[in-house]
């Protein structure tokens, strides 16, 4: 059977979620997926990036990474979505890709695919929940086949977000506990989406 395609479509202002991003693309891959890691378009104003230099680094760190398009969408079997809390919702910068699919999801092609998020907050009750809670609300719209981690691993004991990956910011940058969970969250994508692929293939 052909391998399950997943893209990895994440918003980043400061490298936090480019880091699970990261850890999202080894889980995909150890579990057999071929694996699109795409950002999204910066759309804040280069005075409002330049006034936070790790910002600024962060984008420039981050040119070579390809931009999403709707042919990623198209491609995958599953997509994640990764984006830093804003006021406890998803970052506008990914809203605004998510915003442009209209077409698709008028035409019914990002029906029956698996989706699954990942986010970062500063602070502990900083709205994780309500930004993962909200994307999903998408993919209601879409279609898709929700597909969250839960506590289906050990890790997830220990990271304590059965919505998604999560990682608190305040504490430093992502250590080895919310790189396991993006990637255990990530095998599980990959997984779900084989189990549907082979049976729509037979
Ligand atoms: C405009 C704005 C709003 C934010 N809102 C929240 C929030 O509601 N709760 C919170 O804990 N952190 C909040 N933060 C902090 C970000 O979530 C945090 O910087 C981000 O997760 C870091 O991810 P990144 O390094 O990938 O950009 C906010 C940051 C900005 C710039």
């Amino acid at each position: 059977m052909e391998p399950v395609h997943v893209a990895i479509i994440y918003y980043s202002a400061t490298g936090t979620i480019h880091t699970l991003a990261q850890a999202a693309v080894e889980g995909a891959e150890k579990a057999g997926a071929v694996v699109r890691l795409r950002k999204v378009a910066e759309t804040a104003p280069p005075e409002a990036v330049g006034v936070r230099p790790e910002w600024e680094r962060h984008l420039q760190d981050t040119a070579g990474v390809a931009e999403a398009g709707h042919d990623d969408l198209e491609w995958a079997d599953a997509v994640l979505f990764g984006t830093p809390t804003r006021f406890g919702n998803p970052a506008s910068q990914l809203r605004a890709f998510i915003d442009t699919t209209g077409p698709l999801w008028f035409q019914g092609r990002l029906a029956d695919k698996v989706y699954s998020a990942f986010t970062a907050s500063n602070t502990a009750h900083g709205g994780q929940e309500s930004t993962l809670l909200a994307l999903a609300n998408t993919f209601y719209h879409w279609g898709g086949i929700i597909v969250p981690p839960g506590y289906t691993d050990p890790v997830q004991f220990r990271s304590g977000n059965p919505y998604g990956t999560s990682h608190v910011v305040g504490d430093g940058p992502p250590g080895e506990v919310a790189l396991q969970a993006a990637r255990h969250q990530a095998r599980r994508v990959v997984d779900t989406a084989a189990a549907l692929k082979a049976r729509r293939a037979a």
